[in-house]
């Protein structure tokens, strides 16, 4: 796989460090709440394991499954939910963790079903955070990176299923998709 790769962005070092970082601020500011953590399949497993496991505080965890890119490249702009919670969000503080916010939709989409759903609260966590893929102004709450407006795959994300297994992020040759 690594020959697919024509750089890395962000090392397993640098994920790591992310995750301690953003364990911290999630520690103190859910330190009064019993959050119900929400990963959204399946790019945000990788992710998900690796910062809730830096997070000090008591919480649940659920996962959600939608999609709008078939596998590919660019957004469908349509977003099917393909497997639903399995927990009451009513009255919940939520916590969602993201893999990367690219257009938003998928989490406006995700936001809007838990408040119509009397969430109590909805935060975003996201691993990557590309602002220029931006279509639907919404906002992840902790970041991990903002990453340039370029496909990246690898520790969750795929190219047409593939390269989620990566342990590092990266991005992929052109003649890979071209
Ligand atoms: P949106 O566009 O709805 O994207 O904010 C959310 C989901 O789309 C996938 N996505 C990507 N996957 N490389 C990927 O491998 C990318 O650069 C990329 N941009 C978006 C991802 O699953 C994300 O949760």
């Amino acid at each position: 796989m690594d020959n697919d790769i024509a750089k890395t962005l962000y090392s397993q070092n640098d994920i790591h460090e992310a995750c301690v970082r953003l364990g911290e601020q999630l520690t103190t500011d859910y330190a009064d709440k019993q959050p119900l953590v929400i990963s959204v399949l399946s790019g945000a497993v990788f992710f998900t394991t690796d910062v809730v496991r830096e997070m000090d505080v008591y919480a649940d965890m659920d996962f959600i499954d939608v999609s709008s890119y078939n596998g590919g490249l660019e957004s469908s702009g349509n977003i099917d939910l393909v497997t639903d919670l399995s927990t009451d969000v009513k009255g919940r503080d939520i916590l969602i963790i993201e893999d990367i916010v690219d257009t938003g939709r998928t989490l406006k989409y995700i936001i809007e079903l838990l408040y119509k759903r009397n969430a109590k609260s909805v935060k975003v966590c996201a691993l990557m955070d590309k602002p220029t893929g931006r279509k639907i102004e919404v906002k992840a709450d902790y970041v991990g990176f903002v990453v340039p407006d370029e496909f990246v795959v690898g520790y969750g994300l795929d190219y047409k299923g593939l390269y989620r297994n990566l342990p590092y992020v990266g991005v992929l040759k052109p003649e890979i998709y071209e």
